[in-house]
């Protein structure tokens, strides 16, 4: 019988465990279902796949969606987290945590409802009257992106996921492999890499394909983006990618890295001055 005041929700995902890393990962899982119902956040459950042996799916029935909140809050599971992304890609593909206002945002609604997800005020062409006398940040220029979410995941190897994306480029005709790695407000992390095609023109980058799988996928807001290429300096997305991830990024905080572990650390803001977006007409 359908319960309609069921409090549990569904989290899945779609778990592929690296080369050689098998042990490691089957240690995580164990110890990540174990901590969920030893703290009751929830029941977690490492589903085989029967045509790929290191493929799994991630299901996860949270007690109820505080109990989920309260887990990703949670430092030793914040850590175990941590170490499963990098022992195998992790793609979120169900979601019952997100907020009804979220699920809304279809891309109808995007145009009309955009400044709805944003923060009060945000607009770049209006002077900037500053705050109050006496406000220690009167003045300071504020040009915001969209709302924010305050980073609740603790320590999340961004660039360890896009240097893993990477390695699925397909970059035939440039050899140039670029792998991306999209943090989501709720903690997801959705990845990217480069794909080339004999028309050559409709190349997609790492950047872009990172971000259209998010939106595809229902997640609406975002954080931080990790991209990582082969070059002796780091990779800046190039403009068109900048385009796409300021309007549906907002402000994002862009980390750059290449191989040999050279990083750098940017605001899209500063890395797209003066942008066209929904406000420009
Ligand atoms: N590329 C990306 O994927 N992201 C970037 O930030 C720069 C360029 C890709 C596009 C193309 O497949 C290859 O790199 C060479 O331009």
């Amino acid at each position: 019988m359908v319960t309609l005041t069921d409090s549990s929700r569904l989290t899945v995902a779609v778990v592929e465990v690296h080369t050689d890393r098998e042990a490691e990962f089957a240690d995580i899982a164990e110890r990540l279902a174990a901590l969920l119902s030893q703290k009751n956040y929830g029941v977690a459950e490492m589903i085989p796949d029967e045509s790929d042996k290191r493929r799994f799916y991630a299901v996860r029935r949270w007690t109820s969606a505080a109990a989920a909140e309260r887990c990703h809050a949670d430092a030793d599971i914040q850590a175990l987290n941590a170490r499963l992304l990098d022992v195998a890609r992790v793609t979120h593909v169900v979601n019952g945590l997100r907020r009804p206002e979220q699920v809304r945002l279809l891309l109808d609604d995007r145009r009309t409802l955009v400044e709805a997800d944003r923060r009060v005020g945000f607009d770049r062409r209006v002077k900037n009257v500053g705050r109050p006398e006496g406000d220690r940040r009167s003045g300071v220029d504020r040009r915001l992106g969209p709302r924010r979410v305050s980073h609740r995941a603790g320590h999340v190897d961004l660039l360890g996921a896009a240097r893993r994306a990477r390695e699925y480029a397909d970059a035939a005709f440039s050899n140039f492999k670029v792998g991306a790695a999209l943090e989501t407000a709720d903690g997801a992390v959705i990845t990217g890499c480069n794909i080339e095609n004999a028309t050559f023109g409709l190349t997609t980058c790492a950047e872009r394909v990172a971000m259209f799988k998010a939106l595809s996928e229902g997640h609406r807001a975002f954080t931080r983006i990790a991209v990582v290429a082969d070059w002796p300096t780091t990779t800046p997305p190039c403009g068109a990618c900048r385009q796409i991830l300021w309007e549906f990024g907002g402000n994002l905080e862009v980390r750059l890295g290449n191989l040999q572990g050279e990083t750098g650390c940017y605001k899209l803001k500063d890395l797209l001055p003066l942008p066209f977006d929904a406000r420009s007409f």
